[in-house]
C-alpha cells in the first residue's frame, strides 16, 4: 500500500480563499461537499447529464461533476451557498420563492446557479431562449413552468401569452420528459 499523492491547491470559494490537499482524481463537486462543507451543491447523475452539481467558476456555469478540484486551482469558485448577501437573497432566489419554482428542492441549486449564469451570458431574449439555454438542467419534479417564469422575471422577460407560453410546455427541451 503506497500514500496517494495530494496536490496542494487554492481556491476562491464564494469570496474566500480555501486551501485543500487533493489527490488528483477528486472532482470539484466531491471537493466542495465533501472537503469544503459545502452541501448545497447536488451530486444527481456524477457524469454531466442533469446539472444538479452546476455553479459558476470565474462566473461561468459549469458542471463540477464533469472537472477535476487540481484543475481549477487558483479560480473562483461560486456555490449556492454564496449568493446571498447576508440576509438578502439573490434576486434569482427570491424569484424562485415567488414563483413556487421547486418540490423538493434537490434540483434548485443546480438551477439558481445555471440560471445566474445564464443571465451573465445575455443571449436569453424570451422564454424560448430561457428553456432552451437552461436545458441542461433537468427537474424531477417537472417544475419547468414555474422554473421559466422565476428566471423569466429576473431577465425582465414575460410570457407573450401570460401564463400559456410557459405552461404549455412539459419541460426545457421535448427531450426532458423523466420518469
Ligand atoms: S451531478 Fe453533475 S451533471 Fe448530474
Ligand atoms: S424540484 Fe425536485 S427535482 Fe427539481
Amino acid at each position: 500500500m503506497y500514500a496517494q499523492q495530494q496536490h496542494p491547491i487554492r481556491l476562491r470559494i464564494n469570496g474566500q480563499d480555501r486551501d485543500f490537499a487533493v489527490e488528483s482524481w477528486v472532482t470539484l463537486l466531491d471537493l466542495l461537499r465533501e472537503r469544503a462543507g459545502l452541501t448545497g451543491t447536488k451530486k444527481g447523475c456524477d457524469h454531466g447529464q442533469c446539472g444538479a452539481c452546476t455553479v459558476l467558476v470565474d462566473g461561468r456555469r459549469i458542471n463540477s461533476c464533469l472537472t477535476l478540484a487540481v484543475m481549477q486551482d487558483g479560480h473562483e469558485v461560486t456555490t449556492i451557498e454564496g449568493l446571498a448577501q447576508g440576509d438578502a437573497l439573490d434576486p434569482l432566489q427570491q424569484a424562485f420563492i415567488e414563483h413556487d419554482a421547486f418540490q423538493c428542492g434537490y434540483c434548485t441549486p443546480g438551477q439558481i446557479c445555471s440560471a445566474k449564469g445564464l443571465i451573465a451570458e445575455g443571449q436569453a431574449r424570451c422564454f424560448d431562449d430561457v428553456r432552451e439555454l437552461m436545458s441542461g438542467n433537468l427537474c424531477r419534479c417537472g417544475a419547468y413552468p414555474q422554473i421559466a417564469r422565476a428566471v423569466g422575471e429576473v431577465l425582465g422577460i414575460a410570457p407573450a401569452q401570460p401564463g400559456q407560453a410557459v405552461d404549455e410546455q412539459e419541460g426545457f427541451t421535448t427531450g426532458a420528459v423523466l420518469t
